[in-house]
């Protein structure tokens, strides 16, 4: 592959903070090395519509400190079919787009290695508040959303300790657990419940809340994953079976938005400029990632085999700690 003239930009699945800071690294490197950025909008919606505008330096500015995504996202089941898809790379070839930067989660990937393999050259980095992609430590939007937990659960101790409550709290993460431990282990909740670890209610919350509630405590948190689901009723069955009165808070959609952390910012800014260099070395099919605090890159194939383990022995430590 030689270096692309024009290359396009888009972000798809849930939007993430710190997106924007990643499309004006994309933008900016972009045109600094002599190429036409294109701004795909509505992620692979605006590739099959053809729903692009050309970038100057001046479209990125004052967006690095903002939440959600410039370019809008969306989900897109026409791009998962063969005509979807050659649609997209139709458009492409009218447009002289050459290379493709993708900001989003696996799904999003999944779409960059279907057209790599039809002979578009991508790269992807990694767009999510789950934390969940098996390849990267750590993904953009995830700092951001957790300190949103963070806050609003702080917000929800103060309530539940003055009327020594329980509060059961749901956070995202639909197939990962990553925002439910973090937070979980921030705000010091009593017990932290998600889909990687099988949990008894008996032992692991009501007998907890009966013990530590001996030793004096009086209120409690416990964290859900969105995964696992189920709060009211959880809250419900609790209050039933200790006695403590339990309100249910599903935290929701607020955890996407928000003005970017500067981890997110400045990962983001690095990953942008990265995905940038390697199409303009010509080099495509690619993924970046953050790998002991390092921007590197792999292809996007082995990218998608690799598993996150979930860290059992963090969730261990949260347990013991929280009594
Ligand atoms: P995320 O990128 O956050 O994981 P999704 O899983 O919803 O979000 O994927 C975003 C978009 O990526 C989908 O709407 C679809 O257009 C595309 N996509 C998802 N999975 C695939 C797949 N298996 N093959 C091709 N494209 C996919
Ligand atoms: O993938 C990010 C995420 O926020 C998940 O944690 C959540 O389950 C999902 O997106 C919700 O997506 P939607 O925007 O479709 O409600």
């Amino acid at each position: 592959m030689s270096k692309p003239k024009t290359i396009g930009v888009l972000t798809s699945g849930g939007d993430a903070p710190g997106m924007n800071a990643a499309i004006r690294a994309v933008a900016r490197a972009g045109i600094t090395k002599g190429m036409r950025v294109m701004g795909i909008r509505r992620g692979y919606n605006g590739l099959i519509n053809g729903d692009m505008f050309e970038m100057n330096l001046r479209s990125v500015s004052d967006i690095i400190h903002r939440g959600g995504t410039m370019l809008y996202t969306a989900r897109c089941a026409e791009f998962k079919t063969q005509e979807g898809l050659n649609k997209a790379l139709q458009v492409c070839r009218d447009v002289g787009i050459e290379g493709l930067v993708v900001i989003g989660g696996d799904g999003s990937f999944r779409g960059a290695r279907d057209l790599s393999l039809l002979g578009l050259p991508c790269v992807a980095m990694p767009g999510t508040i789950d934390n969940d992609i098996g390849a990267s430590d750590y993904t953009i939007g995830f700092d951001t959303a957790l300190n949103t937990v963070m806050e609003m659960v702080d917000r929800l101790r103060d309530t539940s300790q003055s009327h020594d409550r329980c509060s059961v709290v749901e956070v995202m993460g639909r197939r990962a657990g990553y925002l439910a431990l973090h937070a979980g282990i921030a705000v010091g909740a009593t017990a932290i419940i998600v889909n990687e670890v099988p949990y008894d209610f008996e032992r692991d919350i009501v007998q907890v809340m009966l013990d530590t509630a001996k030793t004096g405590k009086k209120h409690f948190i416990i964290m859900v994953s969105e995964g696992v689901g189920g709060v009211a009723k959880l809250a419900e069955d609790i209050q039933q079976r200790t006695g403590i009165e339990s309100k249910a808070t599903i935290l929701g959609h607020v955890q996407r938005g928000g003005s970017p952390t500067i981890r997110d910012r400045y990962t983001a800014s690095l990953m942008g400029y990265h995905c940038v260099e390697l199409l303009d070395q010509g080099i495509g099919n690619r993924v970046v990632v953050l790998k002991k605090d390092q921007v590197l890159d792999l292809d996007i194939y082995e990218a998608l085999q690799i598993k996150k383990d979930f860290p059992v022995d963090i969730f261990k430590i949260a347990h013991e700690i929280s009594i």
